[in-house]
């Protein structure tokens, strides 16, 4: 892979070992993908940010890079934390762990990563362009930036993209090449209700058929919403990290479909989709925002609820955004507050709630799909008018 003198000077200890631990894993990677150089990003998303999913280990890795002078050099964010840094409490977590969590968010600020933690920077604090090369982690996200604004990302595992972030370059390959991002099936998608929860449906439904690979849609035209929780869906069910949607992506129209192989989803397959993440039928915890709510999903939430009294005290209820758009939703909020907390900056994946529940309910196939090995949960999937039925 051919490297320029600074970035050799790089790999070489110039520049610190922060930098030069940086340096060897993203050219590490380069060479195991076949890159033939490495290029420019405009920005970062970092996974791994919780001590539930990282442990003891990352943070020693973590507290290294910091001590080896590391430093981002491209705008870069960071995913959900174990817990909400005011609210923790009402999450049953303990004090051991918010300890170890406020220190990792600390290191991770250190090297210069905005403290905002949400799988939906992409909707205020990190807005990629088209075209714009990325490194950036968190499934879900990435999928969304690929797809539906037409940014280029590779898959990044957390070190990976913090090493990118460090170097404000990655490795290129795979998805940032034209080559790679043509779709390679086509999905026909017809008796389709088209809400956010039917677009999650949709997901599971095409990443349990296809595994991997970049869709095509026909038959679908997704907002902002249904494209976030598309996105989260097909990356957990299955690896897919791009897809389009004709007349609806930015890329659809740049590649022929001709001669593709056809997958058609409609009610059979969305009911396959449904049957496999329902496992139970009562719950403990409602856990809703997997990805993080938007701004609309949060006024749409409440007024669902406005009016309205919790009775069955018995289910807990937690809403997961940022804290950006919780601060920017004061009015729904109120009226949420009412059923449960309206939680920042973390989720139900990956804060440690296993210490607490057993059955989790949410109406994201994402979260769906990783609450029984992530979390030991038993899971019942449905729509939030339904969820909120419960409990009224
Ligand atoms: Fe976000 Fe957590 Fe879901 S990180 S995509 S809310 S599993």
């Amino acid at each position: 892979m051919y490297l320029t003198r600074d970035e050799q000077a790089i790999l070489d200890g110039e520049k610190g070992a922060g930098a030069q631990k940086a340096m060897e894993l993203v050219t590490a990677l380069g060479k195991i993908y076949g890159a033939d150089s490495l290029v420019d990003i405009t920005s970062a998303h970092l996974s791994g940010a919780s001590y539930k999913t990282i442990g003891e280990g990352g943070l020693k890795y973590l507290s290294d890079m910091v001590e080896g002078g590391a430093m981002v050099s491209v705008p870069s964010t960071l995913n959900p934390v174990g817990m909400d840094r005011g609210r923790w409490k009402e999450m049953h977590i303990s004090p051991e762990f918010a300890e170890k969590q406020l220190k990792i968010i600390d290191l991770y600020g250190r090297m210069g990563i905005q403290k905002t933690c949400s799988c939906t920077p992409y909707i205020g604090e990190n807005v990629p362009s088209l075209g714009d090369h990325v490194a950036w982690a968190e499934s879900s996200a990435l999928s969304f930036v690929n797809s539906y604004i037409g940014a280029r990302t590779n898959r990044e595992g957390g070190p990976g993209a913090l090493a990118a972030a460090i170097l404000g370059k990655t490795a290129n390959y795979g998805l940032h090449l034209d080559e790679n991002r043509a779709p390679t099936v086509v999905i026909d998608v017809d008796e389709f209700g088209g809400s956010v929860f039917d677009h999650s449906m949709l997901g599971q439904a095409v990443g349990m058929k296809m595994g991997k690979g970049v869709p095509y849609f026909r038959g679908i035209s997704p907002t902002v919403e249904d494209a976030k929780t598309l996105s989260a869906a097909m990356a957990a069910a299955g690896s897919v990290a791009l897809w389009h949607a004709e007349g609806a992506t930015p890329e659809a129209g740049n590649y022929s479909i001709d001669g593709l192989e056809h997958i058609h989803i409609g009610k059979k397959e969305l009911e396959a989709a449904y049957d496999k993440l329902n496992t139970v039928e009562d719950v403990q915890l409602i856990a809703i925002g997997c990805p993080h709510l938007t701004p609309k999903e949060m006024h749409d939430i409440a007024s669902l609820l406005k009016g309205k009294k919790k009775k069955n005290k018995d289910v807990e209820i937690w809403f997961c955004t940022s804290e950006k758009v919780r601060s920017e939703c004061p009015e729904d909020v109120k009226v949420m507050e009412e059923f449960g907390p309206v939680l920042a900056d973390t989720c139900m994946v990956v804060a440690p709630i296993e210490g607490t529940f057993q059955r989790t309910a949410t109406n994201s196939a994402k979260a769906g799909n990783y609450l029984p090995t992530l979390c030991s949960q038993k899971v019942r999937f449905a729509d939030i008018a339904t969820l909120m039925a419960v409990v009224e």
